[in-house]
């Protein structure tokens, strides 16, 4: 089978069709999905009924896996899952959905808020893969938005304006603006700001993209308020309707994004019934800027 790439919206995402995830991916399949993705940005592959382990392996063609040490509030004992997928489900270890007032539910809630993977770490994430094992019966869609194509429509004026901005990103930030504020001090040492630039340039095509996420709470040499207004009103722009693909998911969907050049969120859904996600995350091989210690 060769692989086939059909454009699902007119700026990126593509559906990908003649590859079958469950076995080894060979080097040519693999070299074809990466450009697929430095195109495209967002692949979707259907009926994918794979195992965390052939997710992982699917996931490792593109690089190194990322350490998902630091990203949440779940203590490790509690863990559902022992195989190297984070755990993006709204599941506890009995299988069932979370309680309401559950502390990592209400934690998770912060992905409903557009965002880039790991952009509170210093080295942010490549590449995620997202597989859907259990779709949840209501709502649940993912939302993503095309970064560059937000980045070529800024007038000449804010490109300049915005051109060396330093950013500082922290899931305290994202889960804040949802009015979650209680934290251990060992959370507040592992959630501290890191320094992201706002504009990055892809580094095998060279276009460039506005890089923001709602765990960006602050830039550098500007006041709180003034970079707040600055940040709403460039999400508020790259998020319109021309820019943003809605996938509706679908049993053994895998859709996977390139973190660099796009942002996602997910929509609410019934949180009485289960929404089993599981994300293989790529690393990146280098920050964005060089990190100094954030206040
Ligand atoms: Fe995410």
């Amino acid at each position: 089978m060769t692989i086939q790439i059909t454009p699902l919206h007119p700026l990126f995402v593509g559906e990908v069709s003649g590859v079958d995830l469950t076995r080894p991916l060979g080097p040519d399949d693999a070299r074809a999905i990466e450009a697929g993705m430095d195109h495209y940005a967002v692949l979707v592959f259907r009926r994918q009924d794979i195992t965390d382990e052939q997710q992982l392996a699917f996931a490792r063609n593109f690089g190194e896996r990322e350490d998902s040490r630091g990203g949440s509030v779940a203590k490790k004992e509690d863990a559902r899952l022992t195989s190297g997928v984070n755990d993006v489900s709204n599941l506890g270890k009995d299988g069932k959905p979370l309680p309401k007032d559950d502390r990592t539910h209400l934690f998770n809630l912060g992905n409903c808020l557009w965002h880039s993977d790991s952009s509170f770490r210093p080295i942010p994430a490549k590449f995620s893969l997202l597989s859907a094992r259990v779709v949840n019966p209501k709502g649940g869609n993912t939302e993503f938005a095309d970064m560059r194509a937000a980045y070529d429509t800024l007038d000449d004026e804010t490109r300049d304006e915005i051109a060396d901005m330093i950013c500082e990103h922290s899931l305290m930030t994202s889960r804040g603006a949802l009015g979650f504020l209680d934290y251990s001090d060992e959370e507040k040492q592992m959630f501290k700001p890191v320094l992201q630039r706002l504009v990055r340039q892809h580094p095998v095509h060279g276009r460039k993209s506005l890089y923001l996420s709602s765990h960006a709470g602050s830039i550098q040499g500007m006041t709180v308020p003034e970079a707040r207004v600055l940040l709403r009103d460039l999400n508020e722009h790259a998020t319109q309707p021309q820019f943003v693909y809605v996938h509706k998911w679908s049993l053994h969907d895998l859709v996977m994004w390139d973190n660099r050049q796009t942002m996602h969120r997910v929509r609410r859904y019934d949180a009485s019934q289960p929404r089993d996600m599981r994300r293989a995350t790529v690393a990146g091989d280098a920050p964005t800027v060089q990190q100094q210690a954030a206040e």
